[in-house]
């Protein structure tokens, strides 16, 4: 008689020395299989666990036959008794102090040789993971992640709906929403020629819901975004996305907080105080040289132009001229970093851009603190006022960025990071939560010589700042605020433009013409006509919160089926062909220089 495998009795990680006596059904798959004087010993796994079986010859040679058939990864269901395991108990399993003794076995289907086996510790490469991707979840690792993400998503729509707001969903197929990245296109069979943009994000269908008076929204939801690919961006990914009527920064603020609390209890079991420190944007860029600055340890961006200018250092002198600054950082103990150490620093700024990075160390001299190698020749003349400056003792080393403000941030972000990493001073077991607020409305492009919006055009300016927008737009402070975890974005947003004359203001000071408006936001200067409420909102950027606490470098390991930093699918093989009758119905060709290209691959 089969095993009846709907009948299961326990999870596989359940079973304990109190369960003993009692007769269980198990299912899952075949772990491990081992014969071991004629005995015949299978762990059988699931989610929760592994059970060892043990099938005996003697008493049961039917099942103790079919077991020895066993290989792993084939998915069984068993009936036998909890036993004590005597004197061979296993610390290393929660299940350990017990084992079953197997009376029946039935082979529910056969696995192949799979193409790794289910262990945490695998070298299996991420190409192979992402290919094989259902041995790959099966992985206990796998398996606690994507579950954590279950908890997660839970604790958040628990929160949001504890607080009255109202789930609701958006359309995919919509029209471009700008978040700064390519749309991903989707073609009208029935109007070719016609495109639907998948949405960047809700932002705009949002805005709409509380212009229509739904009051609070909550969704989360996925969002597209052909963009350049990095660790902690996926082209769909998920946002936990609200918006709020009849609001200001401060209640937005409260309502994300109280989301993220749950989160990290329910996820990690964590508390974590409240309310989550602020910094406003310029704080962070001076201090931090980035607007997502990580606060788990020092090394902060010092000022140092007025004694600079004091120097005959050329490069100090050349930056200084053309209006530019000089700021340092002080790494403590940084004395002790070899040649090999520094001179490689230099050359990874140079990998990104940047022109060096000059660098001295505090030494103890004979007569008294000194500057020693590197660039102390030019600055012991200022040594005294340096060390005033800087507060550097002896024993640390100075890294100096001469250039512009933007230059200056970017690069001493970057060493600022890496020398955290170097002298070891990044706990990873802290949870530094930060608000950054104030940030600029716009951003002014040299390149470009237009503006461009930080967060969105759909983003209100400070009440006090209104004026400035006819007069230094450039100085005008927006209501956006991000929230960061460890120096990563985590959720960005602002309280928005209710008055149809600011919006079309905005809108022209970001060069956007008003047959542009017309086209692309109609609808929503059409909804600012009939009394829009005061509103505001955020989104969280969902895969990050669950890659931050499953403490992952990627967002591929906190998605179930993600796309490569190449932007496809291993396992589907996604993006792929068409059929050229499909395309024929679309209305779309392709350009010579693709099909120059395919028959080229063909050949
Ligand atoms: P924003 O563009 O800042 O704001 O996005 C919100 C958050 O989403 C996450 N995020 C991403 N995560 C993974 N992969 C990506 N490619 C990616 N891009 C963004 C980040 C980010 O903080 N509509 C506005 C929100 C609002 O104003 O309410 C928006 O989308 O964690």
């Amino acid at each position: 008689m089969a095993v009846p495998y709907n009948k299961r009795t326990h999870k596989n990680g359940e079973l304990r020395a109190s369960h003993v006596g009692q007769e269980v059904i198990l299912v899952g798959w075949a772990h491990n299989y081992r014969d071991l004087g004629g005995m015949a010993f299978i762990d059988i796994r699931d989610y929760t666990g592994i059970t060892q079986v043990k099938f005996n010859p003697q008493t049961d040679p039917i099942a103790h036959k079919l077991a020895g058939t066993v290989r792993r990864e084939d998915c069984i269901a068993v009936r036998g008794n909890v036993i004590l395991r005597g004197d061979n108990v296993n610390p290393k399993l929660a299940t350990g102090e017990i084992e079953v003794e197997g009376h029946e076995i039935d082979v529910l289907s056969k696995s192949d040789t799979p193409p790794f086996a289910v262990e945490d510790d695998t070298d299996a490469s991420e190409d192979a993971r992402l290919k094989n991707r259902v041995i790959d979840l099966r992985r206990p690792k796998m398996q606690e992640i994507i579950r954590l993400r279950h908890r997660l998503a839970k604790a958040a729509r628990d929160t949001f709906a504890a607080q009255d707001f109202v789930e609701i969903e958006t359309p995919f197929l919509g029209k471009s929403t700008p978040e700064g990245a390519r749309d991903y296109l989707v073609p009208s069979r029935v109007y070719p020629g016609k495109f639907f943009a998948l949405p960047q994000s809700p932002q705009l269908y949002k805005q709409l819901f509380m212009m229509a008076g739904f009051d609070r929204y909550c969704q989360i939801v996925r969002c597209f975004r052909d963009e350049d690919l990095r660790a902690d961006r996926q082209p769909e990914f998920t946002q936990v996305d609200l918006e709020m009527a009849f609001v200001q920064v401060d209640d937005v603020l409260e309502a994300v907080e109280a989301a993220v609390a749950t989160m990290f209890r329910e996820g990690i079991g964590l508390e974590v105080p409240r309310p989550f420190p602020r910094m406003s944007y310029h704080e962070a860029m001076d201090r931090f040289g980035i607007d997502r600055p990580d606060l788990r340890f020092g090394l902060e961006l010092l000022d140092i132009t007025e004694v600079a200018g004091k120097t005959d250092f050329s490069i100090f002198k050349e930056a200084l001229d053309k209006g530019g600054l000089v700021k340092c950082i002080v790494a403590p103990g940084g004395g002790d970093l070899t040649r090999k150490v520094t001179d490689g620093l230099a050359d990874e700024v140079k990998g990104i851009g940047g022109g060096g990075l000059p660098v001295t160390k505090v030494v103890q001299g004979d007569n008294g603190v000194e500057l020693s190698t590197g660039v102390a020749k030019f600055l012991q003349p200022v040594c005294d006022e340096l060390l005033a400056a800087t507060g550097a003792k002896v024993g640390d080393a100075i890294f100096f960025m001469p250039g512009t403000y933007a230059d200056v941030c970017k690069y001493l972000h970057f060493v600022r990071s890496r020398l955290g990493e170097i002298l070891n001073l990044i706990p990873d077991d802290e949870w530094n939560l930060l608000w950054v607020v104030d940030f600029p409305m716009f951003e002014w492009s040299e390149e470009d010589k237009r503006f461009y919006s930080l967060h969105h055009p759909f983003t209100a300016p400070r009440d006090e700042d209104i004026p400035m927008l006819d007069t230094d737009p450039g100085k005008v402070i927006a209501k956006a605020y991000d929230l960061t975890l460890n120096g990563i974005e985590m959720a960005g947003g602002s309280i928005r433009i209710h008055s149809r004359e600011i919006q079309s203001k905005v809108f022209k000071l970001l060069g956007i013409s008003d047959e542009e408006a017309h086209e692309k936001f109609q609808f929503l200067m059409d909804a600012l006509r009939y009394g829009a409420p005061p509103h505001g909102g955020i989104a969280m950027g969902f895969d990050r919160w669950v890659m931050m606490m499953a403490k992952c470098d990627s967002l591929r390991d906190v998605i179930a089926f993600p796309k490569t930093q190449r932007a496809v699918c291993p396992l589907t093989n996604a993006p792929g062909e068409v059929a050229e009758d499909q395309l024929v119905e679309l209305g779309i060709d392709k350009r010579p220089e693709v099909k120059a290209k395919e028959a080229k691959g063909a050949s």
